[in-house]
């Protein structure tokens, strides 16, 4: 008879939908009373009909969509004392003690505060005569899972976010079609790609489409880039090569840390070479769309361990995020992985790159 509730919170990715609809089957599965919270924190503050209880039916033919069916917001009133007291007013009234997050670093930040703050808010909902103390008793701990939910693979303790390999195939697709009109005119474009901070996305697509020249965050170029790239699309076309791909993440930079931008790669192209270049800007196309199967898959196996870990977790438990580890769903320490990640953040703002992909590790 426990209380779940599952919701996605920050910007969406592709596979939410799969991990919301492995948390509310499996939470069904093991008896639990289960519940969808419609736009993020904000719907857990508004309450009303954004907290509807979740059945077996509510989460059919949803694993392929893309986006998330039950909304993402970012949120104003959460960061406030008197927000959260609503959200965990509105949690209490439903028997809510169990909530699954789904989303970025920040999003699971706040949650981990939010449990943090749990008894006090409870104690001032006593006291203003909200809740009874039979309710207080009966809900004093509250129990917190997170999945990450990020097309940037950002996320340090996990190999991949849900969202990530499927924006990697939207990313090579685009490339793959711009290199057929690229042949023809023997252009060079330039690709901007999203990531955030994170060359990831960047650096698989450049791999997979054999792309000439790459810029990304974590390994800025040399104040000379400009000679650079020139030589090496040089030496490209006089090996022959009709075409020329240069991805530039977004987030890049020299080694002063100065921004590089699509716009600056193609003026010293222009300026330089004379070659007909054209920038494409790839934008939320990377974000949309149905999942890869890989994601669907990593999404239902870690959406069915999410509800499986607050099953199990006890008073003195510490939260945890499903994360994939050698294609393993396992549990790691939730804000273990959230200060690793804020580390790697820090040490990016502080131009300390190569601390910043140490500490980044394996993910
Ligand atoms: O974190 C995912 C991401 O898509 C980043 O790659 C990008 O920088 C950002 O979100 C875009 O955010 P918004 O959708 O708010 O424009």
């Amino acid at each position: 008879d426990k209380g779940l509730a599952v919701f996605t919170s920050g910007g969406d990715s592709q596979g939410m939908n799969a991990a919301v609809r492995a948390c509310v089957r499996m939470a069904i599965y093991l008896g639990c009373k289960v519940y969808f919270i419609r736009e993020g924190y904000q719907g857990m503050v508004d309450g009303g009909d954004c907290i509807q209880e979740a059945n077996w039916a509510s989460v059919s033919s949803i694993i392929h969509r893309g986006g998330t069916i039950i909304g993402s917001a970012r949120c104003q009133d959460f960061r406030e004392r008197q927000g959260r007291l609503k959200a965990a007013n509105n949690l209490i009234q439903r028997g809510i003690t169990n909530l699954v997050v789904i989303g970025g670093d920040g999003s699971l930040t706040g949650a981990n505060l939010f449990r943090q703050e749990w008894s006090s808010l409870l104690d001032e909902l006593v006291q203003n005569k909200t809740i009874t103390t039979e309710q207080q008793e009966k809900f004093n701990v509250l129990h917190i899972v997170g999945l990450v939910g990020s097309i940037d693979n950002d996320f340090c303790g996990t190999d991949m976010t849900i969202g990530t390999d499927t924006a990697l195939h939207r990313i090579i697709e685009a490339i793959d079609a711009i290199s057929s009109t690229a042949y023809s005119h023997q252009r060079t474009f330039i690709m901007e790609v999203m990531g955030r901070h994170c060359g990831y996305l960047a650096i698989s697509a450049a791999i997979a489409t054999e792309a000439d020249f790459m810029f990304i965050p974590e390994e800025p170029v040399s104040v000379n880039w400009q000679d650079e790239i020139c030589a090496k699309l040089l030496q490209e076309r006089s090996a022959g090569q009709r075409l020329n791909i240069v991805i530039v993440a977004e987030g890049a930079m020299d080694r002063e840390g100065h921004p590089i931008t699509a716009e600056d790669v193609k003026k010293v192209i222009d300026e330089r070479l004379k070659h007909d270049a054209r920038i494409t800007v790839l934008g939320h196309v990377q974000r949309g769309g149905n999942p890869s199967a890989f994601d669907r898959i990593l999404a239902c196996r870690m959406g069915a361990e999410a509800t499986l870990a607050l099953m199990e977790a006890t008073k003195e438990s510490v939260p945890v995020v499903i994360s994939l580890d050698g294609n393993q769903a396992v549990r790691v320490p939730l804000m273990e992985c959230v200060e690793r990640t804020q580390a790697v953040a820090k040490a990016m703002k502080e131009k300390r790159w190569a601390d910043a992909v140490k500490l980044r590790g394996r993910s």
